[in-house]
């Protein structure tokens, strides 16, 4: 029998395919190499999720009255789920993210009156297909396994993540990017200074990179999926009339999610 994702899994694709690129915005906060916050925005391309085995799924805990009784079957049967965004590799964040993968990602949609809250551990990506030369290609960008919370599960994520043949959705992903995205991936390193940028490289930045041209093996070696596997989640619903209402899910060493109805 197929398994239902929980609730918060089904918003996500819903706006997915409700919504344009990059619209669906989320604001990504990580640790900086100098041990401080930081947050900038990114637009998710994708929700993977592979079922988790039978022997993988023990029943969730509902505490209180979810939204309606689907919710709560929903909840009940979960599926691991990975969200994917794509980056350049050479942008801080990977640096951050390969430091200390600890993760949490947010987004507001005003239409529902939804928060959501993702915690989770961050993945960097490099696809074997974009690293020619390289033998072998070392694909996961791995996080420091001694300062990660999230440790004992990170070997088994990424065996899970691989049933998703990241090879293949990489590799759409990288074809699917406006021209536009696509050549930002060959600019300078993102954050550094403009002028230690030729006139001349910086007038061909703003040149289009369409499929096929030699510059996109250069653009190919700096793209990088960017997953994130949720532990905890987080919905806050405002209403305009009576309660407004807050569900928290976290993850099972087994895989599955418990889910428990907070005070908002
Ligand atoms: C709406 C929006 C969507 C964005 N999407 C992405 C994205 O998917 N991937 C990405 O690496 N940067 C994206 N950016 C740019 C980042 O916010 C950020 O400026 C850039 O990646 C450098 O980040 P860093 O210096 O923290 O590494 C987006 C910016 C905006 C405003």
């Amino acid at each position: 029998m197929a398994e239902k994702a929980p609730v918060w899994q089904e918003l996500l694709k819903r706006a997915l395919i409700e919504k344009s690129d990059y619209s669906v915005a989320f604001a990504l906060g990580t640790i900086t190499l100098n041990g401080k916050p930081s947050v900038r925005y990114v637009g998710l391309k994708e929700v993977i999720s592979i079922p988790s085995s039978a022997n993988d799924i023990s029943h969730s805990v509902v505490n209180s009255e979810p939204l309606d009784a689907s919710t709560i079957e929903s909840a009940r049967r979960p599926e691991f789920s990975a969200l994917v965004f794509t980056t350049d590799v050479r942008s801080p964040k990977c640096a951050e993210i390969q430091r200390n993968p600890a993760c949490s990602l947010s987004t507001w949609a005003p239409e529902s009156g939804i928060q959501l809250r993702i915690d989770g551990t961050a993945y960097i990506y490099k696809p074997a297909w974009s690293q020619q030369g390289a033998h072998p290609p070392e694909v996961w960008l791995r996080p420091d396994m001694q300062s990660s919370p999230s440790a004992p599960v990170v070997n088994k994520v990424e065996s899970i993540i691989h049933q998703a043949d990241l090879e293949v959705h990489s590799r759409a992903l990288f074809d699917g990017l406006h021209s536009r995205t696509r050549a930002w991936h060959t600019r300078g390193i993102p954050g550094n200074p403009m002028d230690s940028y030729t006139q001349g490289e910086k007038e061909k930045w703003l040149e289009e990179l369409q499929a096929g041209d030699s510059a996109e093996t250069e653009a190919a070696r700096n793209f990088a999926l960017l997953l994130v596997v949720p532990e905890e989640v987080d919905i806050v619903q405002i209403v305009a009339r009576g309660h407004d209402r807050r569900w928290h899910w976290k993850l099972s060493r087994d895989l599955s999610w418990t889910v428990t109805e907070l005070v908002p």
